[in-house]
């Protein structure tokens, strides 16, 4: 049954080709932005519908302010950890995220980041901004030869597997899901996780984050690994375990680590703080999505499901 949704609240910074599409199948949008969580409560009451990024949370509060007006929360992009799923079901309001939309930018973030762990391009570029000349400092290493684990053999995992290969690296990979077959079709070994560890001069998790792949990299999982090994997270913070790697990168036992996202973000707790200020660190702000054409895309792909969910096909007028 169509759902006539005729009133969106957009919460945080969606790209307007969302509200054009929106508006030309006369969907009234209202952008109000990092609204604090009581004037939330109170504006939801007036929607049918909200739009969301990763700023604004839709917790189990939120819904029950919404009960009886709100019938769907739309999230443009991959996961949807800042709303209350469970909460949002047992209200009968409708969660759609748009998977995919910006896979390939996240793939492209995290091979820039493999690459950056490989050649200090970001402190040789700082030294030269402070005015230095260090040519011996910002000394590298190939990834030519090198062996790359990816855990998580979605979307993303399989798109960095079939770039970085094209680098010469080996492609190793786990996933429990994934068959042999798909894994091959993107050059993955595929193999278990005890097999992986002892193999890998380089690590990338692209895994949700479930009870099973919480510290999936942790001080435990590290010590089997190679002197040296880098690890790269641009899937979910809390994957990669961050004290342990600071602890690694201490004794040496990891030789550099990339970090796009945090279990808490912005992050505030001093193990995090810590880990971005570290020299052989490389951090970025949650900027897997931020492409000026994932932002399009997963804008559109929201507006479209909205429309489908009226009833109609969404028409293009530009
Ligand atoms: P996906 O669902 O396509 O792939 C995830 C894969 O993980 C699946 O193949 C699944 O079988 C596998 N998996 C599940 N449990 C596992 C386990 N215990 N061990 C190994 N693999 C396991 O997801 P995706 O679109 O490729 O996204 C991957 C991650 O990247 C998600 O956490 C997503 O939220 C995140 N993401 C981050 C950004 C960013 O801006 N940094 C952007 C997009 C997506
Ligand atoms: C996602 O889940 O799509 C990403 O983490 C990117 C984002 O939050 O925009």
């Amino acid at each position: 049954m169509p759902l006539n949704i005729r009133k969106v609240l957009v919460c945080d910074a969606v790209d307007k080709s969302c509200v054009e599409l929106l508006e030309q199948h006369g969907i009234k949008v209202t952008y109000k932005l990092k609204l604090p969580v009581e004037e939330l409560c109170q504006e939801v009451k007036n929607f049918d519908a909200a739009i969301v990024r990763s700023d604004t949370k839709i917790t189990a509060e939120v819904l029950a302010a919404g009960s009886g007006s709100l019938k769907v929360v739309g999230r443009a992009g991959a996961g949807v950890d800042n709303i209350d799923v469970p909460a949002a079901t047992a209200q009968n309001v409708v969660v759609l995220n748009t998977p995919g939309g910006n896979s390939i930018s996240a793939c492209e973030l995290t091979c820039i980041l493999i690459g950056s762990l490989a050649r200090p391009v970001v402190p040789a570029g700082q030294s030269m901004k402070e005015g230095r000349w260090d040519r011996k400092l910002y000394a590298g290493t190939e990834l030519y030869g090198k062996t790359l684990a990816v855990l998580g053999l979605g979307r993303i995992g399989r798109e960095v597997a079939i770039r970085m290969k094209t680098w010469g690296m080996r492609i190793i990979g786990y996933d429990p899901i994934t068959t042999e077959a798909e894994a091959q079709a993107a050059g993955i070994e595929k193999m278990t996780l005890e097999e992986i560890w002892p193999l890998a001069d380089y690590i990338t998790v692209h895994t949700p984050l479930i009870p099973a792949t919480r510290n999936l990299i942790s001080t435990e999982t590290l010590a089997k690994c190679k002197q040296g090994v880098k690890v790269v997270n641009v899937a979910r913070g809390g994957i990669i375990d961050e004290q342990a790697v600071l602890d690694g990168l201490e004794s040496g036992k990891v030789a550099g680590a990339a970090f796009d996202v945090y279990p808490e973000e912005p992050p505030k707790s001093a193990v995090t703080k810590a880990l971005i200020s570290h020299p052989k660190v490389v951090a970025t702000p949650h900027l897997g999505a931020s492409t000026s054409e994932a932002q399009v895309r997963v804008a559109v792909e929201v507006a479209e499901q909205f429309i489908a969910l009226n009833g109609t096909s969404p028409k293009y007028t530009s």
